[in-house]
Parts: C-alpha cells; structure tokens; sequence
C-alpha cells in the first residue's frame, strides 16, 4: 500500500482505540475533517497514536468558541477555565486594563479581550515557547506579550496599580502528584507549566505577594485551584492584602478564587 493511500475511518478508530483513546470515533471524526491529504491524515493519525494531545497534532484548542494556537509543550488551555474568563468578563470595567499572567497560549487574555471593548492587554510567560505561541494569540486581539518571571518583564512604570483585572491560572499541581497526571500533560506539556511545587501554591503565593500592588482601586486577581486546596488559596489572598472569594461550576469541576483590592 502506498503511504499516500488514505486510511479508512475504521482503520483510524480501530488504532486509536487500541492507543487508548477513549472518544476514538470522535476524534477519528475530527482527524478526518482536518487533513489536507492522506499524507497529513497518516502523520497526524501516527501523532495522536504517540501520545500527543489532539490540540497539538492539530495546533489549535477551542476555547470559548474561538480557535487559539498551541505550539507543541505549550500548555493546552482547559475547558473548565473557561469558567475563570466568566468570571472575569463578569467583573471587568469598560476600558479595562488586563495583565495575563502566566499566560501559557495566551488563551485566557485572549478570550477575555473579544468578550470586552477596548481593552489594554499585557501578557507573560517564562517559557519562551509558550511566549511565542501567545504571541500568535495575543497580538492578532491588540495585546502585547512579554518574557519573564511573573511581573518582572511587566512595563511597571506605566502598568502598575493600574490593573483592573489580572488572570494568573499559575501551576499549581502538587510536585508529588506530578507522576499521577495522564502521559498527555506529564509527557507533552512543559513541566513548568505543570509543577506547583510541594502543595501547588508556590507559584501563586509568588503572585498574591505583590498582586495588590499592580492591581487598580477595586481591581480583581482571579485564578484556578483545586476544590482541596482551595481553602489554602484563599489564605494567600487575603495575606495579599485583598478580599477573597470562591466561585465553583459543577459543570466544569472548576474553582476559582477571585481576590479584589479595596477601593
Ligand atoms: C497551568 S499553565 C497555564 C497557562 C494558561 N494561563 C492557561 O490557562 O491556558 C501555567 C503557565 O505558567 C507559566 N509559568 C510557570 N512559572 C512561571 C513564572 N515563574 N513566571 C511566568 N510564567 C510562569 C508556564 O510556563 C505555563 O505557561
């Protein structure tokens, strides 16, 4: 047979299914309708079978009903924080100043930018992959992208305390719990995008520390956590010096905590 000779939809759920995929058909489906050619059809099949999450065999994920670019090691954005950018187009003020910290793709800022008008958005990230693939995201929606540790790359001069509405979906698995997550995240995603160190919340008792000085009067800092560390995240914020407060959606299985700076 030759390599350029189209593989059937059932030979593509039978090794899928036998790679462990659990929704064979549909993502056969979705592998189907995305190929240029039999060629890209067989290497993309071949990919998914290796173990890459579909959103890098394809480039994309969907999130909030847009397509956003994912690089390869770039962290894929969940569906469940689509809740988190609810939240946040909930509490965003017109003219709003968005900091994305942590940014990954740059999926959330993005998608909070075409919900709001006239937005003024900065993100960051340290892994230079992820910068560059929230580039792609982020400047096609007017913003801009930095490198660097957390606030550091951030233009302080003109950004700081100024912030009305600052996304931080920081790492935050358990250092432990690293070796428990499917092959898809531990092998595929950067491990800093995943490592929270010992209880998940270093990264983000990092951001707490100073989110109340970058953020606006009444400004807000929102982010994921888990149901079990929840109560702990809360904590951090409110040393941060800002009021929190937990929003879930069973739906979703999302938690966010939304800490907000007095006026
Ligand atoms: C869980 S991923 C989330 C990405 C994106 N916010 C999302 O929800 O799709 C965490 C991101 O934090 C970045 N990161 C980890 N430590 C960082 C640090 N100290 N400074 C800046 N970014 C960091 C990782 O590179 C990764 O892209």
């Amino acid at each position: 047979m030759s390599r350029s000779t189209s593989l059937s939809p059932s030979v593509i759920v039978t090794r899928l299914r036998a790679a462990g995929c659990v929704f064979a058909e549909d993502e056969a489906e979705l592998l189907l309708s995305a190929a240029r050619d039999p060629a890209h059809l067989r290497a993309m099949v071949d990919r998914r079978i290796d173990g890459l999450p579909l959103e890098h065999v394809f480039g994309w994920a969907e999130f909030r009903g847009r397509r956003i670019a994912v690089d390869p090691g770039v962290f894929v954005p969940r569906r469940r924080t689509e809740f988190l950018v609810e939240q946040a187009v909930a509490l965003a003020p017109s003219r709003a100043v968005v900091v994305d910290l942590c940014c990954g793709s740059g999926a959330l800022g993005a998608a909070l930018a075409v919900s709001l008008e006239r937005v003024e958005l900065h993100a960051s990230d340290v892994d230079p992959a992820a910068v560059r693939c929230a580039r792609r995201n982020v400047t096609a929606v007017g913003g801009q992208v930095y490198e660097g540790d957390l606030y550091a790359p951030l233009p302080a001069a003109t950004l700081r305390g100024r912030v009305d509405v600052l996304l931080a979906n920081v790492p935050y698995v358990p250092t432990g719990e690293i070796e428990l997550l499917p092959p898809e995240a531990r092998i595929h995603e950067a491990r800093v995008a995943l490592d929270g160190g010992a209880d998940g919340l270093d990264v983000l008792r990092r951001v707490t520390a100073q989110a109340a000085r970058w953020l606006a009067p009444g400004g807000h800092l929102l982010f994921e956590t888990s149901e079990r560390q929840a109560p702990q995240a809360v904590e951090t914020v409110a040393r941060g010096g800002l009021v929190p407060r937990v929003v879930t959606c069973d739906e979703l299985y999302a938690t966010v905590v939304i800490g907000t700076r007095g006026k």
